[in-house]
């Protein structure tokens, strides 16, 4: 535990009664300008289903009876290899309060029960713009960056076909 103002900083499981601020959190920080990938958008299911499948790496960061930061994981065992995996899929710190310590005390929770659970390599993934999420990572010993493209394509566009040259 440590102090965050004068108010003791908690790190707990997260429960149902937590889901509306911790909902409210995540849509303060996660932003369209912070979060652009289409893939990856923060809504109610997120919360639910990864509390449903991985209740004990859901958790909160608790001061004075307020939400401070939450953090959302879950485990990954890939066909044909023997390694689980501790994939970190939200991590959230309330705006006003962050740089504070509230996120590594969380992600140092996390760490440890993924460890518990026989995790052997934790992945996180998050835009390469994010910087303050990057230096955060790099400080909690994430390295090994792997740059992955994404592409799309409109199907609402109607296709042109080129001309056929006439000899
Ligand atoms: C990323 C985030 C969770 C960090 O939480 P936090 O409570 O602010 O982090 P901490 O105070 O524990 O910071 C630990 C270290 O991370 C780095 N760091 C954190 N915020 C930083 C920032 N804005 N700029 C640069 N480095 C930063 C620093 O190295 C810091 O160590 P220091 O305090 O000794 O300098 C928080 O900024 C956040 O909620 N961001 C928006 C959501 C997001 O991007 N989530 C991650 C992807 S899901």
């Amino acid at each position: 535990m440590s102090e965050t103002g004068k108010e003791t900083l908690r790190i707990r499981d997260m429960t149902i009664d937590d889901f509306p601020e911790v909902f409210h959190i995540g849509e303060e920080v996660f932003t369209a300008e912070s979060f652009q990938s289409l893939y990856r958008t923060w809504d109610e299911f997120e919360i639910t289903t990864l509390f449903n499948s991985d209740t004990e790496l859901c958790l909160v960061a608790e001061a004075g009876g307020k939400i401070l930061g939450f953090i959302l994981g879950t485990t990954v065992t890939k066909h044909n290899s023997p390694w689980k995996y501790g994939y970190l899929v939200w991590l959230g710190v309330r705006k006003d309060i962050q740089q504070g310590g509230v996120g590594s005390g969380l992600f140092k929770e996390i760490k440890h029960r993924m460890k518990e659970q026989g995790v052997r390599m934790m992945i996180i993934d998050t835009s390469a713009d994010n910087l303050p999420a990057v230096r955060f990572f790099e400080k909690q010993g994430f390295g090994d960056v792997q740059e992955h493209v994404y592409m799309s394509l409109n199907l609402t566009r109607k296709s042109r076909k080129k001309p056929v040259k006439k000899a």
